[in-house]
């Protein structure tokens, strides 16, 4: 039957009291490749208790300390890589080499909120009164950033450590505690991450980590009140979420539509470059993927030409390979994905390359003379089909960008600077890149959407300030 994963409770690993477990099926294979425990509601209320009791003498340990920890579990982690990197293979059909890529990223991150969190939780603000009028100076306000207590991480998927820790490290070094919900593709390599910080040695309960259904502890965990912040990545549930959640601050980051717009101008091989590491890494199942080509019509025949050059060379085939396209995460997905494929194909979009599935793994393709009435004109495939509209203007496709219910992050090819900004400042997303594809990273630059595509801002600097509160003492001179 194979061994069930425990799940991470006051330092220990348990096998859920429900005696029930949750399959993990390779989107390769097809079949069960790990199984974890269904958690309980029961055993989310007492991890949740944990987490609250730890916390309080976690906020008290020296911030040099809760660094060294830190310090500690990334250098664990780092050293980790291949086996963690295995399980992204296999849960998630990451190709080989960037799932190796995601696990020293997260170390890496790990290491620099220890010291961007030493240094900007390392100092405060010194208010004197008389600066507003009617005041003498006879206040002295001292502000400094305080813990919120536990905070609820739920990472996606696609990159199942990475954006467990990005919420992870940040919460540690301000001094909260944590309690991580995996996705379930991704749960084991979550699991073995969390190991890591195990071995780090931090305190007892300090973290914890529940599998299971979303559909058994998924509300029940948001929705929880001994929760003081959730920090969510992921698709349309991140709405649900948000419209449940109590009076907690909420970090989101959801899905994204990101545009590319190419002006005539542009240094089209540049272009194409990045169109196909955009759209195709990770077969497309980025929030930050390029997702629609806006391009203008008298370069659009080159670009086009251009890109399917590229597509033409991308390998495809399993992740143990390291093939530029894998399959996708899950056969949902994959009927998804036709289902957008197969709208465009009655509505006359322009196949670049012929339709093509094996199971969950889907050629790359490229639509082309694409049209609003599309959905994939709209809808994110979160897959390997990219469509291009053409455009006779630049504000036809700034038109296009902010008609989207999206706004995370979008990019633009031209060689006039200043064209660029006047685009940059139109496009109603929380980022644009200027000659180069969509990109979270690096992983200290802010991240955020708008619309649709999140609450906040991440980075992690910004992380780290989500996850605190202002405290101030006044002392009032005679
Ligand atoms: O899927 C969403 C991720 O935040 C995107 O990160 O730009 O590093 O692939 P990435």
């Amino acid at each position: 039957d194979g061994e069930v994963y425990k799940y991470y409770c006051e330092g220990e690993w348990r096998k859920s009291a429900s005696g029930k477990s949750v399959a993990i099926i390779n989107p390769t294979t097809r079949k069960t490749q790990y199984k974890v425990q269904a958690c309980t509601q029961e055993e989310v209320n007492k991890v949740m208790e944990i987490a609250k009791a730890a916390q309080k003498s976690w906020a008290k340990t020296p911030l040099w300390k809760r660094a060294e920890l830190l310090h500690k579990a990334a250098a664990i982690l780092k050293e980790h890589k291949a086996p963690i990197a295995e399980c992204l293979v296999k849960e998630i059909a990451k190709p080989a080499k960037d799932a190796v890529t995601e696990v020293v990223r997260s170390g890496d991150l790990v290491s620099y909120t220890a010291e961007e969190g030493v240094r900007i939780l390392g100092e405060g603000k010194f208010l004197v009164s008389d600066s507003f009028p009617g005041n003498e100076r006879t206040k002295y306000c001292l502000t400094s950033k305080i813990p919120l207590g536990v905070i609820l991480a739920i990472p996606p998927f696609n990159y199942p450590v990475n954006l467990a820790v990005s919420k992870i490290a940040p919460a540690l070094i301000a001094g909260n505690s944590l309690v991580l919900k995996p996705p379930t593709q991704g749960a084991v390599a979550a699991l073995h991450m969390v190991h890591c910080f195990h071995l780090a040695g931090f305190p007892k309960g300090l973290i914890s980590c529940v599998t299971g259904k979303g559909s058994e502890i998924g509300d029940f965990l948001t929705m929880h009140p001994g929760v003081n912040c959730i920090s969510f990545t992921g698709g349309d549930t991140g709405v649900a979420i948000s419209k449940k959640a109590g009076m907690v601050p909420l970090q989101m980051e959801l899905g994204g539509k990101d545009a590319c717009i190419v002006l005539e101008d542009a240094d089209l091989d540049l272009a194409a470059g990045n169109i196909v590491k955009g759209g195709f890494s990770y077969s497309g199942q980025r929030c930050t993927a390029v997702k629609v080509v806006l391009v203008m019509e008298s370069v659009a025949d080159t670009l086009v030409e251009k890109v399917n050059a590229k597509v033409a060379k991308l390998t495809v085939g399993p992740p143990e390979d390291d093939c530029d396209i894998t399959p996708v995460v899950s056969e949902s997905s994959a009927n998804f994905i036709e289902g957008l494929v197969m709208d465009a194909k009655e509505k006359d979009a322009t196949f670049c390359q012929p339709y093509k599935r094996e199971g969950n793994l889907i050629w790359p393709l490229l639509l082309d003379n694409v049209r609003p009435d599309m959905r994939i004109a709209w809808e994110e495939p979160f897959g390997p089909v990219l469509p291009v509209i053409r455009i006779n203007s630049v504000e036809e496709g700034i038109h296009h960008c902010n008609a989207s219910n999206f706004g995370l992050q979008g990019c633009v090819f031209t060689k006039d600077i200043n064209k660029a900004i006047l685009i940059s400042d139109a496009m109603e997303t929380g980022t644009v890149q200027i000659n180069s594809a969509p990109a979270r990273g690096p992983d200290h630059f802010p991240f955020q959407g708008i619309k649709d595509s999140g609450i906040g801002s991440q980075g992690i600097t910004n992380s780290i300030n989500m996850m605190t509160k202002v405290k101030t003492t006044v002392i009032n001179l005679p």
